[in-house]
């Protein structure tokens, strides 16, 4: 997960941002860098790996200056190299950004300024920013409309800050879409801004945070605050309390309401270093394989519990139609028992958020007993599940606090959609065309989850009506199946409303008893090949006088016509659908239970890691 920090004020800005960046290292990182104004131009060191190797090398060679720039990184487009590390800076050298999130357009971008001149330096998609704004700047914008002009630019998710040497006197910040966030602190005569507020805590309490679609221009005794297109906007300063688990809360109420937000940052990381846009490949080296490895997998055994094991449904699902390896679920707590037939050609594959479950462990050990290969995909660093497993696809999300899994659901979705695609190419059952139109619909899922989140406020509707129902039952087909399963089992773990998820085909075989008005049918339905299934199902649900709420795309004129409760999402290739589905049924459990008053982060009788049986 990348980190950013900026200073402005009257003190040497380099051992602040250091000290910030030092804050947001438990994220992880594989490059880092600091820019600074010093006596009118701008200087910047960056190295690769650890922050440590930053701090020496800011000691060889140290750089000052009262106003400067950091980052930490986390690759999206080219290696974790020196080059590649931010901060950028452009032909000029009187310009330099740092950036979280990914320039969708970039290479489109590329080409352009390509046939204009600009020679870049690296292989980063974030490149491309600081040359447009040097662009904009050159044809008479000054700074602030030129970051704006920009903006206008790229596509997808973003935080971003500038500083140049011709405003000296000021960093521009902006965020669109949920690539991380943006908080700018307020100091005596300096002011602060970061991805995280952990990162300029010791400084100061006061903070402002920015919305998608804002930008902040901040002097070292001012900030003023716009829209993207530049009307300007009245903030509100928030005081912090002086707690970390509060302060790692930042804007939101809720750990489950921050952490259902920060999977555009989560699934940008997830793809982060691992995807290949430009050669259409993905390499999983964590896994440790190789060609022979992959051609002697035969089946593939996905086991877990609770929602990791409904992403092990949606994986089979990609395992099977892209990589076309037999794949099963079986519920650890199950298939620790059952006497499994196993070999050595068979892979036992783990998806664990917290990697310490115990029947998970146990399924694992099962597996390892009975000579099978043994894999994991895991959130926390350094677990059981990580480290007794031969290979290991690690998720990228950070700590998840909230007892209810979300951002920890949604990567095991598309690590589980990127090891089917490694696992195609290495055993040669995938044409290269194909390969590169599933890697590149990668690229814009996280703008699309940013867009569902970006809807919240139409899922608080609908919360607000469906409070007080005492049940609920959730119904979808094919890849999306495993969401209504998930949908339903968020609803009941926080906010005890009893839910059932179902295969909506098996509807008419008994639950479609249960249905009248007061037991309102939540009905995944996406334009994904078993979309006209999903339409005579709702069709059903409301001739038995049943309550439809319907997740439907964006476009759709038949879902409007049978059910005016939608939760419209965008239109999204079909086996990456369940990425966009889950966004809104997280939403909607999250926002009945916080409705409800309950403790939305620590449900009763639950707990985040059941190391018990
Ligand atoms: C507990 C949690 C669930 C989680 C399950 C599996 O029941 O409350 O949210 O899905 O454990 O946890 P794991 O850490 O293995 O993913």
């Amino acid at each position: 997960m990348c980190g950013i920090v900026g200073y402005i004020g009257d003190r040497d800005s380099t051992p602040i941002i250091l000290n910030g960046l030092k804050r947001l290292e438990y994220r992880g990182y594989d490059s880092a860098g600091v820019a600074v104004l010093d006596n009118g131009s701008i200087e910047i060191r960056r190295d690769a790996g650890k922050l440590s190797h930053l701090e020496a090398l800011v000691n060889d060679t140290p750089l000052h200056g009262k106003i400067g720039i950091g980052h930490t990184r986390w690759a999206t487009h080219g290696e974790p190299n020196i080059r590649n590390a931010h901060p950028h800076i452009g032909s000029t050298g009187e310009f330099v950004v740092v950036h979280n999130g990914i320039v969708e357009n970039y290479l489109e971008l590329r080409e352009e300024l390509v046939a204009e001149g600009t020679v870049f330096k690296s292989e980063t998609d974030t490149e491309t920013i600081v040359h447009l704004v040097e662009k904009f700047y050159a044809s008479g914008s000054n700074l602030e409309e030129a970051v704006r002009q920009t903006l206008s630019h790229i596509r997808g998710a973003h935080g971003i800050v500038v500083m140049s040497s011709r405003e000296p006197d000021k960093i521009v910040a902006a965020r669109v879409g949920n690539a991380g966030g943006v908080v700018i602190g307020l100091g005596k005569g300096e002011n602060f801004v970061a991805s995280d507020l952990p990162a300029i805590l010791e400084h100061t309490r006061k903070a402002i945070f920015l919305e998608s679609h804002q930008m902040a221009v901040i002097t070292k005794d001012d900030v003023r605050l716009m829209d993207i297109k530049g009307t300007p906007i009245a903030f509100t300063v928030q005081k912090i309390a002086w707690d970390p688990v509060a302060a790692e809360k930042g804007e939101y109420r809720h750990f489950m309401q921050k952490e259902i937000h920060e999977q555009v940052r989560s699934l940008t990381d997830t793809l982060a270093g691992r995807v290949d846009f430009d050669k259409g490949r993905v390499v999983l080296h964590e896994l440790k394989l190789d060609v022979e490895r992959a051609k002697k997998i035969k089946r593939i055994i996905i086991t877990a519990c609770g929602t990791a094991g409904h992403a092990g449904m949606v994986g089979k699902i990609l395992l099977e139609r892209i990589a076309r390896i037999p794949t099963e679920v079986a519920i650890a707590s199950e298939f620790r028992y059952a006497d499994p037939l196993l070999d050595e050609d068979t892979v036992v594959l783990a998806i664990s958020q917290s990697g310490e479950t115990a029947d998970t462990l146990a399924a694992m050990e099962e597996g390892r007993s009975k000579g099978a290969m043994l894999w994991s995909n895991v959130n926390a660093i350094g677990s059981q599940a990580m480290r007794i497993a031969d290979g290991c696809i690690s998720m990228q999300v950070g700590p998840e606090i909230g007892v209810a899994s979300t951002k920890a659901f949604t990567a095991p979705l598309l690590d589980m959609y990127l090891l089917a695609v490694y696992l195609a190419d290495l055993s040669g059952t995938i044409s290269p065309e194909k390969r590169f139109e599933l890697v590149s619909d990668l690229a814009g899922i996280p703008s699309l989850v940013g867009q569902c989140l970006d809807r919240e406020p139409d899922v608080l509707r609908l919360a607000q009506k469906f409070k007080n129902m005492n049940h609920m039952l959730y119904l979808g087909r094919g890849i999306n199946m495993p969401i209504a399963y998930e949908g339903a089992l968020k609803l009941k773990e926080i906010s005890y409303i009893h839910a059932e998820g179902y295969p909506a085909g098996e509807m008419k075989h008994g639950p479609i008893a249960l249905i009248d008005r007061n037991m309102p049918v939540v009905a995944l339905a996406p334009k994904d090949p078993w979309y006209d299934k999903m339409i005579s199902q709702i069709e059903q649900a409301m001739a038995r006088g049943g309550e439809v709420i319907a997740v439907a795309t964006d476009g759709d004129t038949l879902i409007p016509d049978l059910t005016d409760n939608i939760f419209w999402v965008p239109e999204t290739p079909w086996m990456l659908s369940p990425v966009i589905t889950s966004i809104p049924l997280q939403l909607f459990a999250y926002h009945i239970a916080s409705l409800l008053g309950l403790d939305v982060d620590q449900p009763r009788n639950l707990a985040k890691s059941v190391t018990v049986e």
